[in-house]
């Protein structure tokens, strides 16, 4: 595995007066998939949003600390020059343009496309790939992403992400409102995006699936890294099993979709949330996300869905104190 893709050194951030993340470290390390654990309100999307430079659209802002891409610093970087450096993020809740064709969407993708001078024979090969990835995207090319199942939205954000050749794909909780056999689905094309080179930093509320797929973990709580470090030895810790994996006596490596309140996370009237107002925020997220996707785009959608009515997180859950990366 070796040197990091991506690192970050003690990354503070805010969105106005609420600070969403104080002092985060974190490497994923190339060729890897690293994913970040986290109660809702803990600053997994804030994290992603920093990496990619989309914090601003959100209304938020770095305060603190660094962000590299192998040598380059990303930290401070439009959106559009991390996405040109290697680095895409499919954003929570999918955002696309839902009345466009999937074609559309996927050609999208590429318009920041690192290295445009690769031209047209290598965008036709990563639409190819793409293509077997997600073999439905193929047969829908020409259909509006709108009748799109939310699997199959998740798809063609994934693969409209892919258009661009990342190193290191950014994904917000892909299998947030999904079907067990969707999720299996998304996890086994996780593995393969990997597989093929990319770097993947993996958001999930499913832990059960994210240490599954990653080598590497980090667990956020109130915008700290309270635990990091090697997947499976997370996963067997009994504070991990107790607190993200349900109960300490189940195997870790079982099947995430057992637990029923992790795939009704979509549906913001079961979302498993202990904060009521972070479940309406995801559902305003969602809608206004539809909303956008027939005009301004996931970046538009992302912020109106986001527009600065979050409050402060509340002590949901009891910290990990004692946890100490
Ligand atoms: N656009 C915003 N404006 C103001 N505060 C925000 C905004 N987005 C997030 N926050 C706040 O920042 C903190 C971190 O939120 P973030 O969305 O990163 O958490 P998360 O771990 O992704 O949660 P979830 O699991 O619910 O998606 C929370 O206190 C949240 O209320
Ligand atoms: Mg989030």
């Amino acid at each position: 595995m070796g040197a990091a893709v991506v690192n970050v050194r003690e990354l503070s951030a805010a969105y106005g007066p609420v600070r969403a993340l104080s002092g985060v470290s974190l490497e994923v390390p190339e060729g890897a998939v690293t994913t970040v654990l986290g109660g809702n309100g803990a600053g997994k999307s804030t994290l992603l949003r920093a990496i990619s430079g989309t914090l601003p659209f959100h209304g938020g802002a770095v305060r603190g600390g660094e962000i590299r891409l192998g040598e380059e610093v990303l930290t401070g970087r439009r959106a559009d020059r991390v996405v040109a450096a290697g680095v895409v993020q499919v954003p929570e809740g999918r955002q696309v343009f839902s009345r466009m064709s999937v074609a559309d969407n996927l050609r999208a993708g590429a318009l920041g496309e690192r290295g445009r001078r690769a031209g047209r024979q290598a965008g036709r090969e990563v639409l190819e790939r793409i293509f077997e990835l997600f073999p439905v995207l193929k047969e829908r090319a020409g259909q509006r992403a709108g009748l799109l199942s939310g699997g199959e939205q998740q798809m063609l954000a994934m693969g409209r992400a892919l258009m661009a050749r990342p190193r290191l794909l950014l994904l917000d909780e892909p299998s947030l409102g999904l079907s067990p056999l969707m999720t299996a689905r998304i996890a086994e094309t996780i593995r393969e995006i990997n597989a093929d080179g990319t770097a993947v930093l993996l958001v999930e509320q499913n832990a059960a699936l994210a240490l599954r797929l990653a080598s590497t973990a980090c667990v956020l709580e109130n915008g700290q890294v309270v635990l990091a470090g090697d997947a499976a030895e997370l996963a067997a810790s009994d504070e991990v099993r107790r607190r993200y994996l349900g109960i300490a006596e189940e195997d870790p490596a079982e099947d995430p979709a057992e637990d029923p309140a992790e795939d009704a996370g979509g549906d913001p009237g079961e979302a498993p949330d202990n904060d009521a107002g972070q479940a309406v925020d995801r559902a305003v997220d969602k809608a206004a996300g539809q909303a956008a996707g027939q005009a301004a785009g996931q970046a538009a959608g992302q912020a109106a869905g986001q527009a600065g009515d979050k409050a402060p997180a509340p002590a949901a859950r009891p910290a990990l104190a004692r946890w100490s990366a």
